[in-house]
């Protein structure tokens, strides 16, 4: 193996790690939650959520999942995970997420953090009462 291949082989094992540890962060942390679509609102049972700060809820009525953020137990976040550059799916990564597709980072509140996207992801309305979350499409 000469120089130049052994590089090649070095980078690319590397990404392997940097991809592998960034999905198992994302599995160990955050969790996917069953939902109910009654007209335009995705109900979840806080139930479901457990002691997640952060779950993801996936529905046919949209091309992307919802990255909900629960941080905060007087406002929610949701936010549409889909990149606003040119509509990848946006990954978490521990308190960010990345987009795999040119780079693009934003916070858990949705801010972009980092170009090429110059939009913040989009937002949706939330509200919940005791035992469920309502999230406006
Ligand atoms: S589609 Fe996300 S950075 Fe380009």
């Amino acid at each position: 193996m000469n120089r130049r291949n052994f590089t090649k082989n070095c980078g690319k094992l590397c990404f392997s790690a940097m991809l592998g540890a960034t999905f198992l962060q994302s599995c160990q942390t955050i969790q996917r939650v069953p939902n109910v679509l009654k007209g335009n609102q995705l109900i979840v049972n806080k139930s479901d959520c457990g002691d997640a700060k952060i779950v993801i809820i996936e529905t046919e009525k949209l091309p992307s999942s919802i990255y909900l953020n629960m941080s905060d137990e007087e406002n929610y976040i949701a936010l549409f995970m889909q990149c606003t550059h040119l509509q990848c799916d946006v990954i978490p990564s521990g308190n960010i997420l990345h987009c795999p597709c040119h780079g693009s980072e934003f916070s858990s509140t949705g801010k972009v953090l980092e170009s090429p996207a110059t939009e913040d992801l989009q937002q949706f309305k939330v509200t919940s009462d005791r035992e469920k979350i309502y999230i406006s499409l």
